[in-house]
């Protein structure tokens, strides 16, 4: 098997890393991160709802919510409310919530009235830090919702009915420079629209790529995977190929070549992909940008997995450098096979691959062979040492299921719920409702001597684009000041196997080359890094800022770029 060295040389050279790290600091410790490294953690073991979509808001509060028409949940809403919805589907006057906010600091749970259908939706969270879902099912198929942070419990849901021009089910969300969403397709919908909206002339557009690249019998281009480009046009992958859109005229910029093989990579068939860190950012529109787009499910699989045949999950990855005039797909493989994964930006600019199965596809009961395995693929590293399996969960984490970076470098991990209902029995893979954390080694207690802490600026703190960014960080032991590196994370929306906006910059100083860090006595020193150029790079927002050094990162601050 080709793959062989890379499962065994990389945790090798991963557990010398380590072993590097801690030497001078701990003669006594050889025993770390066996080969693998990681940890699970359950959080909670029922937290009401499956969590079906997951956005991390600033308050370090995460949103979680399921849909609203498959009969009660496991909460109940608070002061025996209920909703009465005539146009729901399965239960009229029902007294559960649907929606959850998890508080990361107290680790616990409070629910939330979402009213219309909020099923397989799509959203983002705005310059000011709400989140602003859209879309649904149902009754709720054309209404947007916002929800602004709060750091009491006062906060909650807010609704606007019939706010989109077209229904949006299975769409993709992205944030614009100009603080606004697109809002990309949807089932049935080959088009796109804004929200908010303009006044008066703001349209849906009709975008043909997506009728094109859609299989009628199977709709197999939902949930497309869209990144804005460093050069302002959206990378949008459908099915097995992409475009360069120029959202602003409507015009198709540039064809990507098929990923080598064919195969669908989008819903159902529900590969994932990130837009790898970028870098370098002193290049404006120039700045090289790559996106990697990894396992899914081969095409006929759907029709299989109806028929009772669950077809064996893809391997590959592809990674494609979206920026350049006539790129090529370069093609990678995975130590596992993998469909319904989740991809994760890790804050030391690892991609954290995470979730899903290793035979069938999305959709209900279509899914077998839980992968209880993550893995990480680290960019940067040469072609066959870039994979590197980690310790294994005990929790199918299948259809519906989600994981998203929390600020202290964990990683949230919720849901799976293959049926159209909560069922705990008589089904192969039961609704489920716990939390996990997984806890990249990089969090090993051992590391602390050499984990960064950010002293100043404060969390909150506004940054503006271009400008020089003072950071002041701690850290106990000695370090290296030339493996320091600043790191700026976008909180993703995610549901179906992909984070919506999902986005790592790496800071360099205003030459362009790295960070510039000064010591400032004792366990203190001082980085000075720019901020990113524009709103091309970085769209307005809320943004988790970290520290790393080598591969550890501190915990991250909270700031706000406009
Ligand atoms: C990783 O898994 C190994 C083997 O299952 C276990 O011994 C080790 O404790 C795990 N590491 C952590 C950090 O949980
Ligand atoms: C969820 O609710 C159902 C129906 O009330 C109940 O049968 C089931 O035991 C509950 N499951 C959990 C995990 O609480
Ligand atoms: C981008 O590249 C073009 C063509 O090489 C060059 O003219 C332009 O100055 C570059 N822009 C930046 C910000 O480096
Ligand atoms: C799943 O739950 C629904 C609603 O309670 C029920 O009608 C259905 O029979 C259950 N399915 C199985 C396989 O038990
Ligand atoms: C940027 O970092 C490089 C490498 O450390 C250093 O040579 C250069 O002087 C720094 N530039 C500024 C403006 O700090």
């Amino acid at each position: 098997m080709a793959t062989t060295p890379t499962l065994i040389l990389v945790p090798l050279l991963h557990y010398l890393l380590i072993q590097l790290l801690l030497l001078p600091y701990q003669q006594h410790v050889l025993t770390l991160a066996a080969p693998g490294g990681g940890k699970w953690n359950l959080l909670l073991s029922n937290i009401g709802v499956s969590a079906m979509h997951m956005q991390l808001l600033n308050t370090d509060r995460v949103i979680i919510f399921d849909r609203t028409d498959f009969g009660p949940s496991n909460i109940s809403l608070p002061n025996n409310q209920c909703r009465n919805d005539p146009n729901d589907l399965t239960l009229k006057v029902d007294c559960t919530a649907h929606s959850v906010e998890y508080d990361v600091a107290s680790n616990s749970i409070r629910p939330l009235n979402v009213l219309t259908d909020v099923w397989c939706s799509s959203g983002s969270a705005m310059p000011d830090g709400s989140l602003m879902q859209t879309g649904g099912f149902n009754d709720g198929d054309r209404n947007v919702r916002v929800y602004k942070p709060c750091s009491d419990d006062s906060c909650d849901w807010q609704e606007f009915d019939v706010a989109l021009r077209q229904r949006r089910w299975y769409a993709t969300n992205h944030i614009l420079p100009d603080g606004r969403q697109i809002i990309v397709g949807g089932r049935g919908q080959f088009s796109y629209e804004f929200y908010p909206k303009k006044a008066g002339a703001d349209q849906s557009y009709n975008l043909p790529f997506l009728s094109q690249t859609n299989d009628p019998r199977i709709e197999n281009n939902l949930y497309p995977f869209v990144f804005l480009n460093t050069d302002g046009n959206l990378f949008i992958f459908a099915n097995n190929r992409a475009i360069l859109f120029d959202y602003v005229n409507g015009l198709v910029v540039r064809n990507y070549p098929t990923i080598p093989g064919g195969d669908p990579r989008s819903y159902p068939s529900s590969g994932s992909a990130v837009l790898l860190p970028l870098r370098d950012l002193q290049g404006g529109a120039n700045v090289t940008a790559e996106v990697l787009v990894c396992g899914g499910a081969p095409k006929g699989s759907f029709t299989s997995a109806n028929n009772g045949n669950f077809v064996g999950a893809l391997n590959s990855c592809g990674r494609i450098r979206i920026s350049d005039p006539n790129p090529q797909w370069v093609m990678e493989t995975m130590p596992l096979a993998r469909v319904m994964g989740d991809m994760v930006l890790l804050p030391n600019g690892n991609i954290l691959i995470i979730n899903g199965a290793s035979s069938g596809t999305a959709g209900w009961d279509l899914g077998r062979n839980p992968v209880f395995t993550p893995v990480i693929y680290r960019p940067n590293n040469p072609v066959g040492l870039r994979f590197e399996a980690q310790n294994s969960s005990s929790i199918p984490r299948m259809y519906h299921s989600t994981a998203i970076l929390l600020r202290d470098g964990r990683i949230l991990v919720s849901g799976s719920n293959p049926h159209a209902y909560y069922n705990f029995t008589g089904v192969v893979f039961p609704t489920d409702l716990t939390m996990e954390a997984f806890s990249p080694d990089y969090l090993d207690p051992r590391l602390i001597r050499v984990r960064p802490m950010i002293v100043s600026p404060a969390s909150h703190s506004q940054i503006g684009y271009g400008q020089q960014l003072v950071i002041n960080f701690k850290a106990q032991g000695r370090i290296n000041r030339g493996f320091i590196t600043v790191t700026m994370v976008a909180p993703p929306f995610t549901t179906h196997s992909f984070s919506m906006n999902q986005r790592l910059l790496v800071l360099t100083n205003s030459t362009g080359i790295s960070a510039s860090v000064t010591s400032l006595g004792g366990s203190n020193y001082q980085v000075r890094v720019m901020t990113p150029g524009s709103n091309i790079l970085a769209p307005p927002g809320y943004y988790l800022l970290f520290v790393v050094y080598r591969e550890v990162p501190s915990q991250g601050i909270w700031v706000q770029i406009k």
